[in-house]
């Protein structure tokens, strides 16, 4: 389902500070978007308010036909296991698990994680390293790690996958890898693809490409073409 932004504000502080500043737009079914523009311009802030983990100072979004401040805080952790997959530039793996476990977390979370271990295991093949499923996240490249929080953000095959700067701490050869394996995630699977990268090769990846300048959109382009 759609995602909709509705006159989308936010402010920090106290005097307050506006960060993001009235948006409007859509992001249809099975898209994949890109954010970009400078540091600071609101890209990060953006990202987690459409996905869920924070909420707009007025206006409001609508994922999957529902407001996420409408749903208690017990409805929202069940909407993020089950539809929702999150890629960040530190990935946060958990350290004390290894990465066969840091993939099935999200599994656990809701009683899932025995069903899911084959699924876990051939998706750790896929990614070429079926061989680390027993490392700790220390005992891996910062490659592998990411690879293992891609896994990790799709084991649940969520409908929305959600990356703020994924390729942040990465050599471009991982870069591209972990590129590539969202955007096929998006292709094969239909998943809902977002992702804050200041990558231009990254950013002309997706089908619609945002560019955010002081909280507002400056540019859309349509699979290259440039919108008014
Ligand atoms: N919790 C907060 N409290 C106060 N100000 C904040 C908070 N979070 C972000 N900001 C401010 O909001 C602005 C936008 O921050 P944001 O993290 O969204 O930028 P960004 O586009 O993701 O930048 P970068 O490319 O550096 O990650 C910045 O000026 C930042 O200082
Ligand atoms: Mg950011």
């Amino acid at each position: 389902m759609a995602i909709s932004i509705q006159n989308l504000v936010k402010e920090f502080g106290d005097p307050p500070t506006r960060i993001i500043h009235g948006l409007n737009f859509v992001i249809g079914d099975s898209e994949f978007v890109s954010i970009s523009g400078r540091s600071g311009s609101g890209k990060s802030t953006l990202l987690y308010i459409i996905s869920t983990l924070d909420q707009p100072t007025e206006g409001s979004i609508i994922i999957d036909g529902v407001n996420p401040a409408d749903m208690s805080v017990e409805e929202l952790h069940h909407f993020r296991n089950t539809n929702i997959g999150f890629v960040f530039q530190f990935h946060y793996l958990l350290p004390e698990l290894t990465a066969l476990e840091n993939v099935l977390m999200p599994a656990r979370n809701i009683g899932q994680h025995i069903a899911k271990r084959d699924e876990a295991l051939a998706m750790l093949r896929e990614f070429g390293i079926e061989n680390k499923q027993d490392h700790l996240p220390s005992q891996m490249s910062g490659g592998e790690q990411q690879r293992v929080a891609i896994a990790r953000a799709l084991i649940m095959q969520p409908k929305y996958i959600f990356a703020d700067e994924p390729t942040g701490n990465l050599d471009s050869v991982n870069g591209k890898i972990v590129m590539d394996l969202l955007k096929r995630v998006n292709q094969e699977l239909g998943a809902t693809l977002v992702v804050v990268t200041h990558e231009p090769d990254y950013a002309r990846m997706a089908g619609r490409e945002i560019y955010l300048a002081d909280g507002r959109i400056e540019q859309v382009m349509d699979n290259g073409v440039i919108q008014t």
